[in-house]
């Protein structure tokens, strides 16, 4: 039953709103997914605090007459932007929360100047799928989200890799640049050093740099375990590319090898479902899907999930 209207009112999402942050999206998709009780959903899981912390200007806050009734976020990768999360408490859904926050998020230079604002939401909504067109977003391929268990038997020097955290800082800034030259090469002006340094700095996993001489040839951002974007016991690649299949190989194999390190039990990846040979490597090294969402993008923008693209990312 929808509540009486009463007027939404949107802020930038500040230090003191994270506690509430965290708690609306537990709440709304702990509730979406249907569990026993919403406030205990994903308790491994940090999306929101770890985001405002890497980039405090990318968020949004709703209240209903004082009360914290909505969050959502978003992220630039150089010439995209992506949106998300985007939580509402479920006691004030239907209330058009979440219209006036997408507004408001659409404003925000993160989005409003991408040449590719982006997001996925889960496939089988209807009333997501529908919300974000109201927004212009249009939605695209499937993104199957993987997973595999850890092959306890890699060989860690077939698949060695450079982790990021252990360089000097002249060491780090090239590696950055070296990252958005592999990426800016699969689709022009993407950048995920923002994702990279995040990691870094927060301690959420690391970045995997796989070289070939003086040459990147992939890489891959890697959240690992509890109070991550992974949770506990996975290792979540939030985003990967690579130049070869070989390479792509490679970095998987090194990506298992960082996981089986930090004794983490599996790993999750997301792949755009257009991305033909990345997404038929993940499946054929033994990924199998956890759940579908589906791209969504505003605009008519082209966009990187060519069939050989050798990208790892679920824009979620
Ligand atoms: C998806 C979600 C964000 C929508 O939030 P919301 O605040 O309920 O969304 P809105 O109120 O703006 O719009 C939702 C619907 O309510 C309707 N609505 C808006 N104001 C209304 C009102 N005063 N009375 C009745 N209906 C209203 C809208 O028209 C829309 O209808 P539709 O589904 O038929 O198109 C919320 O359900 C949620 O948090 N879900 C879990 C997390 C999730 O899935 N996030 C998005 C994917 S990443």
């Amino acid at each position: 039953m929808a509540i009486a209207v009463r007027p939404v009112e949107v802020r930038p999402l500040e230090e003191r709103d994270l506690p509430a942050g965290e708690r609306i999206f537990r709440e709304a998709f702990g509730t979406a997914h249907g569990v026993a009780d919403p406030s205990r959903y994903w308790p491994d899981r940090n999306y929101v605090r770890s985001r405002w912390t890497a980039d405090p200007g990318g968020a949004v806050m709703a209240g209903i007459e004082g009360a914290s009734a909505g969050i959502v976020m978003a992220v630039r990768w150089g010439s995209v932007g992506v949106l998300g999360p985007l939580a509402v408490d479920p006691l004030f859904w239907r209330s058009g929360v979440a219209g006036r926050l997408l507004e408001s998020i659409l404003e925000n230079p993160r989005l409003r100047d991408a040449r590719l604002p982006a997001l996925s939401t889960a496939a089988g909504s209807v009333s997501n799928v529908r919300l974000y067109q109201r927004f212009g977003f249009w939605p695209g391929f499937l993104i199957p989200v993987l997973a595999k268990p850890v092959d306890e038997t890699v060989d860690a020097k077939a698949t060695a890799a450079t982790p990021y955290a252990g360089l000097r800082e002249e060491q780090k800034d090239e590696a950055l640049k070296e990252c958005a030259a592999l990426t800016g090469a699969v689709y022009e002006g993407l950048d995920v050093s923002h994702e990279i340094r995040s990691v870094d700095r927060q301690a959420l996993g690391d970045t995997l740099l796989l070289w070939s001489g003086v040459r990147l040839d992939g890489f891959a951002v890697c959240h690992c375990g509890a109070g991550t974007e992974a949770g506990e016991g996975a290792c979540y690649v939030k985003f990967g590319a690579a130049r070869t299949p070989e390479a792509f190989e490679s970095l998987l194999g090194a990506v298992e090898e960082l996981a089986r390190a930090r004794g983490l039990g599996r790993i999750v990846a997301g792949v755009n479902s257009g991305r033909r040979a990345a997404y038929r490597h993940l499946l054929a090294r033994g990924f199998r899907a956890l759940s579908h969402s589906v791209a969504m993008q505003r605009r008519d923008a082209a966009s990187y999930d060519g069939p050989d693209a050798l990208v790892i990312d679920d824009w979620r």
